[in-house]
């Protein structure tokens, strides 16, 4: 029951009972409609201005004449203020309508069928093979796999990309330093800060004997040869590094369909090469290949080095027409930091100078804004930088304290924990439109208290204590019972929660249904603070109970799109 329509369709009535002779109007009219930012001034306001021109009348005359025109059961009243026509819900049918469209399918509401019979690729989390998963990781990762629920609530066929960083000369000289100074055991204990050790000291023997680059460099021609020793190292590198990464992605919730990164893709350049000569677009420079991009306003793009090794962007290219061609995507999104907002402008430019006509259209690069750490920029080897499984840990044992303070009988304490210490990490990921720079501080990822993520989790084992408590009621809901202003807060929210929804999905700003969600809850609260729930009438309990039920429901769901779990006892 989209409530905007149907007030849009009541004003298009309204304007042929009152204009019967009138032209040139406009069709949709949904989209005219606003929400009056104080709800004393009615449910949606309809603004007049625009019709003012085929009418030819001022728009306060035009709303008058509109506000005759009506009698709905649904619309207890119009008011005409200045030019706009402001409509009051009858209420008790409204509360009526709405919790009866929720019930009848609690866990649907806010999904659509916008998607069905598309596909969208995305492009997300994308970690580094050797290095440890830090925080300059976790926006990509929770911003994505939210996406990726928002996608498929919306009905879309999703697929979800981790595209590896597992290619380059910095694997050979790895595996170079292994075969000297490593060995397996302690690789397998120390695992990634273990390899990394090793590539430090690389790099410091290599300053002093340059001679040891060229035997880097060697090992990565042989895993590129496919040399099966050093592509046995290599790929037991990539284990170490992928089951590491597998434990942060258990507890955060978050699957791919593929692993497919860098390395999967270099066998398949050769093609991007030769199409762009093909097409005349290589050129030579200093020995290396570039496409110019010049012409764009870009510095060229780097296709092969004068040895003959590809970039990152010869795999991206690969990568780009690996996906059209395998999953024939509508939508091909990238999030990734805008630090990459080059790298991606020049990537869709040659896509495009190659000739695909899908580029503009369904290539989209989802940025979002840089982390920093305490107002410092994130750099391991300065020492400022913070590791996903470090922050996870604390935040459930921060979690743990409380529960254990505020919930001592609670059964399921660790379990709990880990829900609630993860769901205040990633809500506050998810609290701000994504181009916003985070600076992360250790107090705000893992407060409590306030517009958080705990608190939405809070309010939703609220409702269902509340359910838990009712008794059992036959009698048929009141809804006269839930025509105050607490109760019509909060059904106005419920109903607008798909509206949000689908702007998330338009917009890739999962915040927006953070957002939603939240005020749900805070709108629960204040109306579980003000009113009682469970009294001495059955059919204004049961009433309640099910504005309760439809709450419970919907938080359950947005906490969901965002990558929350909803423990039901806190
Ligand atoms: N591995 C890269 C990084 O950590 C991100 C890769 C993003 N995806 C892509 N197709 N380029 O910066």
């Amino acid at each position: 029951m989209d409530m905007r329509q149907r007030i849009a369709g009541l004003a298009k009535e309204m304007l042929s009972a009152a204009f019967p002779e009138a032209q040139g109007l406009p069709e949709d009219l949904a989209g005219f409609l606003e929400v009056p930012p104080d709800p004393a001034m009615g449910d949606y306001a309809f603004p007049c201005f625009r019709l003012s021109k085929a009418l030819r009348m001022g728009p306060p005359m035009i709303a008058k004449k509109l506000s005759e025109a009506l009698e709905k059961p649904e619309i207890a009243r119009v008011e005409c203020v200045g030019g706009y026509l402001n409509f009051f819900f009858n209420r008790e049918n409204f509360a009526r309508e709405m919790l009866e469209a929720v019930m009848a399918a609690p866990e649907k509401w806010g999904s659509s069928e916008e998607g069905r019979g598309k596909t969208v690729c995305m492009d997300y989390s994308s970690i580094n093979i050797a290095k440890r998963f830090h925080i300059g990781h976790l926006s990509t990762t929770v911003i994505g796999n939210s996406l990726k629920r928002i996608y498929d609530f919306q009905g879309w066929h999703t697929v979800s990309i981790n595209h590896l960083g597992d290619w380059g000369t910095q694997f050979g000289k790895m595996i170079c330093a292994y075969k000297k100074w490593g060995d397996r055991e302690t690789v397998e204990k120390g695992g990634v800060d273990e390899m990394t050790r090793l590539y430090v000291r690389f790099n410091n023997e290599a300053a002093e004997h340059p001679e040891l680059e060229d035997e880097g460099r060697a090992w990565f021609k042989k895993i590129e040869e496919g040399d099966p020793e050093a592509l046995e190292i290599f790929n037991w590198f990539k284990n170490v590094t992928l089951k590491d990464a597998m434990r942060v992605y258990d507890i955060l919730g978050v699957h791919f369909d593929s692993y497919a990164g860098e390395s999967f893709y270099a066998d398949k350049t050769g093609r991007v090469v030769e199409m762009l000569e093909e097409k005349g677009l290589l050129k030579d420079s200093d020995g290396a290949k570039i496409v110019d991009l010049e012409a764009y306003d870009m510095p060229p793009c780097l296709i092969l080095k004068s040895d003959g090794a590809t970039l990152y962007h010869t795999r991206d290219l690969a990568a780009a027409i690996y996906r059209k061609e395998t999953y024939h995507f509508d939508q091909c999104l990238y999030i990734v930091a805008y630090q990459q907002d080059l790298h991606f402008k020049q990537l869709f430019k040659v896509l495009e100078l190659m000739g695909y006509d899908w580029v503009q259209e369904q290539m989209k690069h989802v940025s979002f804004g840089m982390v920093s750490y305490e107002g410092q920029a994130l750099s391991t080897r300065k020492g400022v930088m913070i590791y996903l499984d470090d922050l996870l840990r604390k935040a459930q044992e921060k979690a743990l304290e409380i529960i254990r303070e505020k919930s001592p009988n609670l059964e399921n304490k660790e379990e709990v924990a880990r829900q609630v210490g993860v769901g205040a990490v990633v809500y506050s990921t998810l609290q701000n439109s994504r181009i916003k720079d985070i600076d992360f501080h250790w107090d705000r990822a893992l407060n409590f208290d306030g517009e958080t993520g705990p608190y939405v989790q809070y309010t939703f084992a609220r409702c269902c204590s509340v359910l838990r408590k009712a008794p059992e009621i036959s009698a048929a809901p009141d809804y006269a019972a839930l025509t105050d202003d607490e109760a019509q807060a909060l059904l106005r929210l419920l109903s607008r929660f798909p509206e949000a929804v689908a702007e998330a999905c338009q917009k890739n700003e999962p915040f927006m249904v953070t957002r939603a969600t939240t005020e749900i809850a805070k709108a629960y609260n204040k109306y579980y603070y003000e009113h009682r729930i469970l009294d001495d009438d059955p059919a204004a309990t049961a009433a309640r109970l099910k504005l309760t039920d439809a709450a419970r429901q919907v938080i359950k769901t947005g906490l969901y799109l965002i990558g929350l779990e909803a423990p039901e006892r806190m």
